[in-house]
């Protein structure tokens, strides 16, 4: 992480991106073994990265990278959880020679939505105190593997998503209320998990950095009353601050806990792992940013059990936002604004450097004339961009930008319908085909992007 000099990358992760789901001793993973719905595109071929990385590496390097953000397969590194894969290692270890000998530094993330399913089959996963302990030895393993070569890591992709959504951690509960509380025991196990892993990071390579990455939940209130105020407030609380506080401060906020504390729904912690949580802070922040949340105070009649688990709080009821423009697959609206605004709050409560981990634009993609014209997404970025530079003048730490994401990628619940890449991969949801990799406009707009610098 050289301070002086800007971070231009693009974002991937394992299970979206490489297919394989089986190949060179890798085992099933969470995400192998979910059901996806008849006609969506599933893991086991999804972009077949695993046997386009060195295309897909080139096309980074022409594209003048300088920073490439990926996620290890914890399942092809350990099947079992516990033991090493080394032709897993070994994969990986293809990447980051190519990266570094292209000039792009490698920042892999080490939990990116997916574990070994054994873990969860025979452990428990993630709600049980064995499962922090194979995260821990899994980390230790990569930093031990890759020191000297990978200098900044990330602990864990979006907890809130990751400890929420069942279909990506892979515990499955009887009732809705087991779910809820299931969902803030993982989300700390996870946190503990996370401080092991920073702790172990130190004593192995002093030097390495690493940090979290937080889906940011920028939230309007939906007018000035000052009851959509408060739910705003709380609705940031409950999907962001509770998991930053904890990476960066070691404890929740007063109103989440006790919010947590009125059902039945916090964690206990015992003295040893509160000592944990606050031993250690992160290097910096990772910022995945898409669109923002508009808020009002619940009303009376306002039904939460239909909601994601982590929009299901009674403190606050999503709503519409008449001022952003709405997109096919945005239906929250677009909202560079957002992003400036996140960088501030973000930076002002922690104080830590942040780059920008993910930011992009789906949409269903066409080939016309084999090619992809998607001025749409280049105004997307473009507008982005502009909002990071701003922050950037303005004083504010902003080390880096990696679009999400470089190569078309199985979306995380709607298959290749849903396109982000800056590279288009010719495959459909049904035809898997050659997946053959055909540059986007906003990938020849990005590449000039980057050489005029921020
Ligand atoms: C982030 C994830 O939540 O958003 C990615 O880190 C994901 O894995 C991305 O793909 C976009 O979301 P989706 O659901 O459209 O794939």
């Amino acid at each position: 992480m050289n301070k002086n000099q800007f971070l231009w990358g693009a974002s991937t992760s394992a299970f979206q991106a490489e297919g394989a789901y089986l190949e060179d001793g890798k085992g099933l993973g969470t995400v192998d073994v979910r059901v996806v719905p008849e006609g969506i595109a599933d893991t086991k071929i999804a972009s077949d990265h695993y046997h386009h990385f060195e295309e897909d590496l080139l096309a980074m390097k022409e594209l003048g990278l300088n920073v490439y953000r990926f996620s290890f397969s914890w399942s092809r590194i350990m099947p079992d959880g516990h033991t090493v894969n080394e032709k897993g290692l070994a994969f990986y270890d293809k990447i980051i020679d190519r990266c570094l000998e292209y000039g792009i530094e490698p920042l892999p993330t080490l939990y990116h939505f997916e574990m070994p399913q054994a873990l969860v089959d025979k452990e428990g996963g993630w709600l049980s105190k064995s499962t922090i302990e194979a995260y821990a030895s899994y980390a230790k393993t990569c930093f031990e593997q890759f020191k000297g070569k990978v200098k900044t890591w990330v602990t864990i992709n979006e907890q809130l998503i990751a400890s929420a959504a069942s279909d990506l951690h892979g515990i499955h509960a009887q009732s809705e209320e087991e779910s809820m509380k299931n969902m803030y025991q993982i989300s700390f196990n996870m946190s503990i998990a996370e401080k092991k892993a920073m702790q172990i990071l130190k004593q192995i390579d002093p030097e390495s950095k690493i940090g979290p990455v937080c889906s940011i939940q920028i939230v309007y209130p939906n007018s000035c009353d000052p009851k959509d105020i408060c739910a705003s407030y709380d609705a940031e609380e409950m999907m962001m601050y509770s998991l930053l506080d904890m990476s960066v401060f070691g404890h929740y906020p007063k109103r989440y806990t006790s919010y947590l504390k009125a059902r039945g729904w916090l964690p206990s912690v015992s003295k040893e792992e509160e000592n944990l949580l606050k031993s250690i802070r992160p290097d910096f922040i990772g910022i995945n940013y898409y669109f923002p949340l508009t808020v009002k105070a619940p009303g009376k009649d306002h039904d939460f059990s239909k909601l994601p688990p982590f929009w299901r709080s009674t403190l606050f009821e999503v709503t519409d936002n008449p001022y952003l423009e709405k997109s096919e697959w945005m239906p929250n609206g677009m909202d560079p604004m957002g992003l400036y605004l996140g960088i501030r709050k973000l930076y002002d409560r922690y104080r830590l450097p942040l780059i920008i981990t993910e930011n992009g634009m789906a949409y269903s993609d066409r080939l016309e004339d084999g090619k992809i014209h998607d001025s749409y997404r280049i105004d997307y970025l473009d507008a982005h961009i502009q909002k990071i530079k701003q922050a950037v003048e303005e004083g504010y730490p902003v080390f880096g930008y990696c679009p999400w994401s470089l190569i078309d990628l199985v979306s995380s619940h709607q298959g290749f319908g849903k396109r982000y890449g800056l590279i288009y991969v010719d495959r459909t949801d049904t035809d898997e085909k050659e997946c053959a990799r055909i540059p986007k406009d906003s990938y020849y707009w990005y590449r000039e992007r980057i050489k005029k610098g921020l």
